[in-house]
């Protein structure tokens, strides 16, 4: 079986690997094709790779082109795991928009739209290019911002893109574990957008324990999730949002600690990554040793600014490996030998959450089968929740009509309709900012 990984230079691919290592099964993964644009960087990654195969046995064959269309023929699966830009565009996300007083993050408010203007056409592209040459193949998108660029590519694909990320089981387990539960026997009520949404209920044998955490102050504030939104305002929501959703509910403080912060995370990251590649240019280094280093240190600062402007502390140890790599891997297991399953997913509505139209895409709990992933019915979501659901899912849309018809005016609108950007006139100068650093926004007349 073929997986093809795009983006296959990336940071990340050695999580990707270390899974499929993990699998013995019959039907696994025989054959990686990393494709990237930078040759160096597939270099350093396939070093990394080989490293971790070097005692397991039958550990699947990589190669790595820099040819899309190579890569992607004959593909069995393809992730899709690009950074249109590098972590310099994301950098420049941050920092335009936290000049101009607004959140500059990769998938929320200002930050996001700019990432999402740059990647949109790259992912049809690239959508477009597997329907012709890997019909039957499924296309799992990591790219951020993924419920967006899912959407963008299921316009090409239909079914066979489905959108993941790990925040949702993080969040999860975090709620299982405080409740003393195991997570694999829990039901999670969540449904919202990518980086958007919210447990509502976590049922175990039928009855939900929910209500029992949010009655409990202790319990409620000793997670990640407790610390960040406080035991309040838990319990004034009722549920759990994603962390994500710290940018919205305390979003004022959340720019000023960006704003603050010696470097934003794009930066940091920016700077953190080119150390590694650089040393993966002697032929000496180890490099196993070094990619996990770097992965440790990254995962121990991930949302230091939010944690810090909510005074929530170090993260806690068992969080530390977000594990997204294995939503993946239970994906595509799922679908490839049928093993039944339900996974928080982004895919095409379908009905699954009423208030939205069939075609958007939503995170939410799916039953997932060698037919792919069937979004659940869930219960309607309360009219805040609706009402933030339904205006960033509008910005989504002028996010996706402006990269399909080139207008700027469109770009402009889907900036001054986020819930997080308060004036029109911010929206215009973000977008003469981002254009001005952008090369990737160069489409937009
Ligand atoms: C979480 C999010 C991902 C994000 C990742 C890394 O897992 O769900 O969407 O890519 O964190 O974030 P970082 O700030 O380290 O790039
Ligand atoms: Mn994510």
């Amino acid at each position: 079986m073929k997986l093809t990984i795009l983006g296959g230079g990336g940071f990340r691919v050695p999580l990707v690997y270390g899974a499929l290592l993990t699998d013995r099964g019959e039907g696994r993964v025989t054959d990686v094709v990393l494709h990237d644009l930078d040759d160096g960087r597939l270099r350093a990654v396939a070093r990394v790779l080989a490293e971790q195969a070097a005692a397991v046995p039958d550990a699947p064959r990589v190669t790595a082109t820099t040819d899309l269309d190579e890569a992607l023929r004959g593909a069995d699966f393809v992730f899709s795991a690009i950074r249109v830009g590098g972590l310099e565009g994301r950098a420049d996300d941050e920092r335009v928009a936290l000049a101009e007083g607004v959140l500059g993050q990769e998938t929320v408010g200002a930050g996001g739209i700019a990432y999402g203007l740059r990647t949109v056409p790259v992912a049809v592209d690239i959508a477009r290019r597997a329907a012709r040459l890997a019909p039957d193949a499924w296309v799992i998108n990591f790219t951020n911002p993924a419920g967006l660029v899912t959407e963008a590519m299921s316009r090409h694909l239909g079914d066979r893109v489905i959108g993941i990320c790990d925040s949702p089981v993080g969040l999860g387990r975090r709620i299982a574990r405080v409740l003393g539960a195991d997570p694999k026997q829990a039901w999670i009520d969540y449904v919202g957008l990518n980086h958007l949404g919210w447990v509502r209920g976590l049922r175990i044998a039928g009855r939900d324990e929910l209500p029992r955490l949010l009655a409990d102050p202790d319990l409620l504030g000793s997670f990640e999730e407790g610390k960040l939104f406080g035991v309040d305002w838990l319990q004034s929501l009722g549920a759990i949002p994603n962390e994500y959703l710290h940018y919205y509910y305390f979003n004022r403080e959340t720019v000023r600690a960006y704003q603050q912060a010696e470097k934003t995370r794009g930066a940091f990251l920016a700077d953190q990554q080119a150390r590694f590649y650089e040393e993966m240019r002697d032929p000496g280094a180890a490099a196993l040793a070094a990619w996990d280093r770097t992965r440790a240190e990254r995962e121990a600062t991930y949302m230091a600014e939010n944690r810090e402007s909510a005074g929530a502390g170090e993260r806690d140890a068992d969080d530390l490996s977000g594990g997204y790599e294995k939503v993946a891997l239970a994906l595509m297991r799922a679908i490839a030998r049928d093993e039944r399953t339900t996974l928080i997913l982004n895919v095409r509505n379908q009905g699954a959450l009423s208030v939205l139209d069939a075609d958007a895409v939503i995170e939410v709990p799916c039953l997932v089968d060698s037919g792919g992933a069937h979004p659940v019915a869930v219960a309607p979501l309360p009219e805040h929740a609706t009402g933030l659901v339904c205006a960033v899912k509008g910005v989504e849309r002028e996010v996706l009509a402006a990269a399909g018809s080139g207008s700027r005016a469109r770009a402009v609108k889907a900036f001054a309709l986020h819930p997080l950007v308060d004036s029109v006139n911010v929206a215009r100068r973000l977008v003469e900012g981002y254009t001005d650093v952008h090369p990737g926004l160069a489409y937009l007349k």
